[in-house]
């Protein structure tokens, strides 16, 4: 039996999931993790808190992870308290849950693309109907056109990334603000890489006060370094909290993952302590790939998206073979390299070199 021969949904028929490659590689610069891994310290904290948490595990965890929301608030600062904060398994799972809670059928959302492939996916899975407008050629959100194309389509999701992936660009609070008074519905900011931006770049939890229908998502998997935890969270009114308690599954963030996160929020300073070596790197990267005559997209984030290759599947190939995994994505002609260690982005320039 095939796929095909199964009952599934029509709008479903014919989609490809969700598949940046996992390949066992030595360099793996692909799915923008931070490249390094917790310290002995921070682990054996992790395993002492699980193991005291182990011996409860017949119970179901606290369904509305009151501790570690009120740990996120406490870090995101900007004000902001328990019952404004929301924590899921991964962004994506916050996504969904505000898909599931705002959009569904006979309902649109807008997006500006290039942008983060799930947010499509997401949409559609929650048979919400997708309109990706566009971004200018730099790459950037021409305010006045992304308030034409909300007035247009009256949608009841905006998404806006900012930084956005793949391309790095961050949004300045004026365009957002611009967004925020012409939608009708819901403006979602995807902020998974805000703490990679640039100083000065200001996050939209700064426009929470004013905007009831803002919700600004963050995550763990980035610049905290917890990929493999699987923690998202979002801030936004307390009204929005109880709207995604309507459609979240009961006891959805493991006693695990609630753990594991708070060890993690108590371990910030470490964590967050390789961003800046991480944002210095991406600046080299940047300027070494302009070095060698390419077009490169300004970057707030901890990624760089480069080219232009004809044959851009045949430069992938041509560095995977050479032990450097890196994503093909975004727009025709485009790669895009994750910021790794110093010596994964030296093994990244001789392969490139190699290549070119
Ligand atoms: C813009 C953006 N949002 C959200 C996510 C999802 O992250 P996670 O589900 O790991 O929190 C990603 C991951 O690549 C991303 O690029």
């Amino acid at each position: 039996m095939n796929l095909e021969d199964l009952p599934i949904r029509a709008d479903l028929r014919g989609k490809t999931p969700y598949g940046a490659p996992q390949i066992d590689v030595p360099v793996r610069l692909n799915t923008n993790e931070n490249p390094y891994p917790p310290s002995p310290a921070l682990v054996a904290d992790l395993a002492a808190e699980v193991a005291a948490q182990a011996g409860e595990l017949n119970r179901y965890p606290d369904r509305d992870a009151l501790a570690l929301r009120a740990d996120l608030a406490a870090y995101l600062g900007h004000g902001l308290t328990t019952e404004r904060v929301w924590a899921a398994n991964g962004s994506n799972e916050v996504l969904q849950q505000i898909l599931q809670a705002f959009g569904g059928h006979g309902r649109t959302a807008v997006g500006f693309e290039p942008s983060y492939s799930m947010h499509p996916i997401i949409t559609t899975g929650t048979s919400t109907e997708w309109i990706g407008a566009s971004r200018e050629d730099d790459f950037s959100l021409d305010a006045g056109k992304a308030v034409a194309a909300i007035e247009e389509h009256r949608p009841d999701i905006v998404f806006l990334t900012s930084p956005n992936n793949p391309t790095g660009t961050a949004l300045p609070l004026a365009t957002i603000e611009a967004v925020l008074s012409a939608a009708p519905g819901m403006v979602v900011v995807d902020e998974a890489y805000a703490e990679f931006a640039r100083t000065g770049t200001p996050s939209a939890l700064a426009l929470l006060p004013d905007h009831p229908r803002l919700i600004v998502t963050r995550t763990m998997s980035k610049a905290f370094a917890m990929a493999g935890t699987r923690l998202g969270y979002l801030a936004a009114h307390p009204a929005v909290v109880e709207a995604l308690l309507l459609v979240r599954l009961p006891y959805h963030l493991s006693t695990i993952t609630q753990t594991a996160a708070r060890v993690a929020l108590r371990h910030r300073a470490e964590l967050l302590g390789t961003v800046d070596t991480l944002r210095r790197e991406r600046d080299d990267t940047v300027a070494w790939l302009r070095g060698k005559g390419l077009v490169v997209a300004d970057s707030d984030a901890n990624f760089v998206l480069f080219g232009r290759f004809p044959d851009r599947r045949a430069v992938w190939e041509a560095l995977l073979e050479r032990g450097v995994l890196i994503r093909e994505v975004g727009p025709p002609e485009w790669l895009r390299v994750s910021i790794g260690t110093g010596d994964e982005m030296a093994a990244f320039r001789a392969a490139l070199e190699g290549v070119l």
